[in-house]
C-alpha cells in the first residue's frame, strides 16, 4: 500500500446521506454524501472559528453550541478554554457521534462527559428550540454558505435562519459562522438583522501544496434589543 492510498476507518449510510472516515498517511479526512468536508492537514481556521468567538464572550461558566462536529477540533478548541463550563455539539452523522465516542476523531480523541454533551440533531432545531440559552454558537456545517455539503442547510444562512440563531444567544452572545471562501453577502446579511451588532467579517490565508486558500470567519454579537424569545413570527425555515 502507497503512503497515499486512503485506509477507511468508518463508512456509514444514515437518512442524511452516506459519511466516510479514512485515513491517507497522517491526514484524516472526512466525506459527507459524496461532498469533501474537510481533512486535518491545517486546522488553523477550525480552531481559530472558537478562538475568535470565545475572545469576543465576556465572563466565564460560558455555555457553548458547537455544529457540527467534524473531525472534533473546533469543539476540542472549545474544551481547552477553562472558561467555558458546558460544550453542546449538533452532529447531523450518527455515525460521527459513535465514532468520537470510539475515539476516531482526531481532534478529539477523549470526550470530557462532564463538559462535553454531543447531540445526534439538526443545528438549526436546537437553536429554534433553545433561545437565549448560549454564550457563543459556532457554526461550521458547511464548506460556507456558498458551498453547502447539504442543500436543506441553505434557510441557516438566510435571514430567517441568522435570525434563529442570534435568538440563541444570551444578550451580548457571539454568533460565528466558518466559510471556505470570502462571505461578505453573509456579514452584510447580519448586519441588516436587528438586533445583531459588532459585525465581523475575518479572512484568514491558509497554504496548501503551495497555493493560498483564503478561508473566512463571519462574527455578530447578540445586541440588547433582541427579545429572548427571538424574532417573533421566524422560524430556521428548516423542515
Ligand atoms: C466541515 S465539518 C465540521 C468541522 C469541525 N469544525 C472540525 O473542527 O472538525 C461539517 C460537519 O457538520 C455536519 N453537519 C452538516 N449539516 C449539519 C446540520 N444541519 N446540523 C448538524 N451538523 C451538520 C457534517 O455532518 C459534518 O460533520
Amino acid at each position: 500500500m502507497t503512503p497515499d492510498e486512503p485506509v477507511e476507518l468508518g463508512r456509514a449510510s444514515g437518512p442524511h446521506g452516506e459519511v466516510v472516515l479514512r485515513r491517507r498517511g497522517p491526514v484524516t479526512e472526512l466525506v459527507v454524501d459524496g461532498v469533501f468536508a474537510m481533512d486535518d492537514v491545517d486546522t488553523s481556521t477550525e480552531r481559530a472559528l472558537a478562538v475568535e468567538a470565545l475572545r469576543r464572550c465576556a465572563g466565564d461558566r460560558l455555555r457553548v453550541l458547537v455544529g457540527g462536529l467534524g473531525l472534533g477540533w473546533t469543539a476540542a478548541t472549545v474544551l481547552a478554554e477553562n472558561r467555558v463550563a458546558a460544550v453542546e455539539v449538533a452532529e447531523l452523522q450518527p455515525a460521527l457521534v459513535g465514532w468520537a465516542g470510539a475515539g476516531l476523531l482526531p481532534g478529539l480523541p477523549e470526550l470530557p462527559r462532564d463538559r462535553l454533551e454531543l447531540h445526534t440533531a439538526d443545528v438549526a432545531v436546537l437553536l429554534a428550540e433553545r433561545p437565549g440559552r448560549y454564550d457563543a454558537v459556532l457554526l461550521d456545517v458547511d464548506n460556507g454558505p456558498d458551498f453547502l455539503v447539504h442543500q436543506a442547510n441553505a434557510p441557516l444562512y438566510e435571514e430567517a435562519g441568522l435570525g434563529t440563531a442570534l435568538a440563541a444567544l444570551r444578550p451580548g452572545g457571539v454568533l460565528a459562522i466558518w466559510s471556505a471562501d470570502p462571505a461578505p453577502a453573509l456579514a452584510d446579511r447580519l448586519g441588516a438583522l436587528p438586533g445583531a451588532a459588532d459585525v465581523e467579517h475575518l479572512v484568514l490565508p491558509v497554504e496548501r501544496d503551495g497555493r493560498r486558500f483564503d478561508y473566512a470567519i463571519v462574527l455578530a454579537r447578540r445586541g440588547a434589543q433582541r427579545s429572548a424569545g427571538g424574532p417573533s413570527g421566524r422560524s430556521s425555515g428548516r423542515e
